[in-house]
């Protein structure tokens, strides 16, 4: 390459870019609902679980090869081994691609809600709420319900606007350059989504029926934990949340400088990012509670689905609040459109990351054609059969997408490139110390995470299969203890494990 790589101005800023990544409107909407549906307070223990088995080895393994291979997800890969290539591209050119065309579309009703707080349209609507967004703004209510797929109708106007406006921004953000474009804007991204969530917390906790709302979504449903669906949420929610199986990680890692504490970087984007989400659930249930009280309703009706949550429910409470509504629902969308543009950024810059890294290209026309084009197939998404076609490609995505490429990162990963290998590169480059304490405590959990599979096992059939599933748990309990690094053991054998099951109740579904 003639150019040297670009390289973050400081740690803070690759942080902060890693933490506005991760942190997007998964954090709010998708937590909380996701949370609520598979008995709250008691999925914070499958999601702690994923976090630590899956997510935060995942993370450093994005970081790591990153960092080691000064690449994107499709060099990286093709320098573990040339035949791997293919699935960088696979993460980066299919999953983000996909995702990123809905994200945006998402971030574009954000933006127009910010608007619509201001003279909360949906008021005078026959239907309240709820019409206003599935009819009047997308376009999508019929006599009898909501559009399908195939039931295409014109682009609807506002959405399209504002479809325009979201990828005029990221083109502008990323086309300047890591150093004049995402870290500036980022570093004043995340400071500022930070503050707005606390605000809007505090505020919401002071509304009347919040203590109700808290309850519904917190308070633990522990039958719901032998139910495996939920522990197939827990993972997909790790991956959606921590932007793992993306190239994105990979990417942002590879333009830091060769002393880097990735272990304490890994940490701090996994903690801050599920934090945010926790604290985002007070904000979003506790306003709820009001809602339901204000209108006497129970939690089934205020809570429908994630973007129900975002689009109906938030703009029926903003019309019901007693003191500065106008100003509640702005801060409110504005956050989600915030959380959402720090994570379409990072999306954008691996594309051009893996482009530039591949390919002598200029970085200004790849930005321009990438945001044209993303534009023009986000429009389907304009028209009425938007909402059927998100539902289809979320679902589609995540299953076959990230989890998918998480798995086969891991075996790379584990089996070719060498977990040794990469946690001796990580502590290299940093003073971290992974091997000593974290090794335990890493240890005590995955064997704790494989005695729940044990119990678990009690509860199916015995046969050969059965026998199998607990021969496996005995042997990789001994095998957390007996190797010497517990980095290697999880890419190599447990997180494969974990998500071949998951794939394979996926499918099985
Ligand atoms: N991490 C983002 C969220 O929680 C989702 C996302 C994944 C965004 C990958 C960009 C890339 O909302
Ligand atoms: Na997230």
């Amino acid at each position: 390459m003639s150019e040297q790589r670009e390289q973050w101005q400081s740690t803070a800023g690759f942080i902060m870019a890693a933490v506005g990544s991760a942190v997007g409107l998964g954090n709010i909407w998708r937590f909380s609902y996701v949370t609520y549906e598979n008995g709250g307070g008691a999925f914070l223990i499958p999601y702690v679980l994923a976090l630590f088995i899956v997510g935060i080895p995942l993370l450093l393994l994005e970081f790591g090869i990153g960092h080691y291979m000064k690449a994107s997800a499709p060099v990286s890969l093709f320098r573990i081994d040339r035949r791997f290539q293919w699935v960088g591209w696979w993460a980066v050119g299919f999953t983000m691609f996909g995702i990123l065309i809905y994200y945006c579309v998402v971030i574009a009703w954000c933006l127009s809600f910010i608007f619509f707080a201001l003279y909360q349209p949906w008021t005078g609507v026959e239907g309240g709420a709820n019409a206003f967004f599935f009819g009047e703004f997308l376009g999508a209510a019929t006599e009898d319900g909501l559009r399908g797929p195939f039931d295409l109708t014109g682009p609807n106007l506002t959405v399209l606007v504002a479809l325009a406006a979201v990828w005029a921004i990221n083109g502008v953000i990323v086309g300047r350059g890591l150093r004049a474009g995402v870290e500036p804007v980022i570093r004043v991204f995340i400071p500022l989504l930070f503050l707005l969530m606390i605000v809007l917390v505090v505020w919401s906790l002071f509304l009347p029926g919040a203590g109700q709302g808290l309850t519904w979504y917190l308070s633990p449903d522990w039958a719901k934990l032998a139910d495996w669906r939920v522990w197939v949420e827990a993972i997909t929610q790790i991956f959606f949340t921590l932007s793992l199986g993306f190239g994105i990680m990979i990417a942002y890692a590879s333009y830091l400088p060769e002393r880097s504490n990735i272990t304490r970087n890994a940490l701090i984007t996994a903690f801050a990012d599920s934090g945010f989400a926790i604290f985002a659930g007070v904000a979003v249930f506790a306003t709820l509670g009001f809602m339901a009280q204000a209108q006497g309703q129970g939690v089934e009706d205020v809570v429908t689905s994630g973007i129900g949550l975002a689009f109906v429910a938030y703009p029926q409470v903003i019309s019901e609040l007693p003191f500065l509504p106008t100003m509640f629902g702005v801060l409110f969308f504005s956050a989600l459109a915030i959380a959402g543009l720090s994570s379409s950024i990072s999306l954008i810059q691996a594309f051009v990351s893996a482009l530039s890294d591949k390919y002598e290209v200029d970085r200004t026309k790849v930005v321009g054609t990438l945001c044209t084009i993303g534009f023009l197939l986000g429009m389907v998404f304009t028209t009425g059969a938007g909402i059927a076609w998100l539902d289809i490609v979320d679902h589609f995505l995540t299953s076959y997408g990230l989890v998918l490429v998480g798995l086969l990162e891991a075996l790379i990963v584990g089996w070719v490139f060498g977990g040794e290998r990469l946690g001796s590169h990580i502590e290299g480059a940093g003073s971290f110390r992974f091997s000593s304490h974290y090794g335990t405590f890493m240890r005590l959990l995955m064997t704790g995470a494989l005695a729940f599979t044990w119990f678990g096992l009690h509860q199916a059939e015995d046969g050969l299969g059965t026998f199998l599933a607990r021969l496996f748990v005995l042997l990789s309990i001994a095998g957390v203890w007996l190797q010497r690094s517990w980095l290697d053991y999880s890419l190599k054998v447990i997180i494969p494990v974990a998500l071949l099951g998951l794939l394979d109740r996926a499918l099985a579904q």
